[in-house]
């Protein structure tokens, strides 16, 4: 069978600048993995490459075996990639309701309103801000709104650009004890993560990124005991 996810040889960056230098990985279904690296790592940037946003100039990304790399953004929503982007980018003057609306325009109305049935039962404190506008909630809640935008396309794989920036522990860990339920759903989860701890704790397996490479990979346990994870952070 093939992975939810895999990357080989992506080779991606921005005008003269080249920052994945070849990244290889791999999701595989209903996993939780984590990419871990220090500020300027490049984790955005795979993540915003897997997601279309910029395209790659070599290598394959593959969807449950299917070649996206190099389709628009749009696209590659639609074949099952949602992206949570760092920094959330929500429309602080739209509602709540609003956001789910667009993060369902990519549905069938049927299956739209499924999918907002199983965000609200995941995220109930949105169910009772549906009217509110993005840019009066909290961090937590604007979280929340990010991811179920995301979710409410109806996603195979959800990239998570650094969830916790901005909230407290307590907040971030409810946003990560979502993990099972989406798992359950067949949801595969690609965490871009600066903390060691946080990351280590919500992943199932883990990945190092440094200077656009992947420099260690293993499992969550591997990576909580090895030395040379913590060595490529000080190490800048
Ligand atoms: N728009 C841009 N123009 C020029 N350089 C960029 C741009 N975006 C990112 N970079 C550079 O690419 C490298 C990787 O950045 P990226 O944002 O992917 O890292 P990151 O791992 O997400 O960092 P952080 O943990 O701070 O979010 C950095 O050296 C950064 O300065
Ligand atoms: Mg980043």
């Amino acid at each position: 069978m093939s992975a939810a996810l895999s990357l080989s040889g992506v080779v991606a960056g921005i005008g003269p600048l080249t920052i994945l230098q070849g990244v290889d990985l791999e999701v595989g279904e209903g996993e939780v993995v984590v990419v871990l690296g220090a500020n300027g790592a490049g984790k955005t940037t795979l993540l915003r490459t897997i997601a279309g946003l910029l395209a790659p100039r070599a290598g394959s990304i593959r969807l449950r075996g299917e070649e996206i790399a190099g389709r628009p953004a749009h696209r590659i929503t639609r074949a099952g990639i949602g992206h949570v982007p760092s920094g959330r980018e929500l429309f602080p003057r739209l509602s709540v309701g609003d956001h789910l609306e667009l993060g369902g325009q990519v549905c069938a109305p049927a299956r739209r309103a499924e999918l907002r049935a199983s965000v609200l039962e995941m995220f109930p404190v949105l169910a009772e801000r549906l009217g509110q506008r993005a840019g009066t909630l909290s961090g937590g809640e604007q979280q929340m709104v990010a991811i179920a935008r995301a979710l409410m396309t109806d996603p195979r794989v959800l990239l998570l650009d650094e969830p916790s920036t901005g909230l407290a522990p307590r907040i971030v860990l409810s946003v990560f004890q979502t993990f099972p339920a989406l798992r359950k759903q067949g949801v595969s989860i690609l965490l871009a993560e600066q903390s060691l701890t946080l990351g280590l704790s919500a992943a199932d397996r883990a990945y190092v990124m440094d200077h656009g490479r992947m420099v260690l990979s293993g499992t969550a346990a591997e990576l909580a005991g090895d030395k040379r994870v913590a060595d490529t952070y000080l190490g800048r």
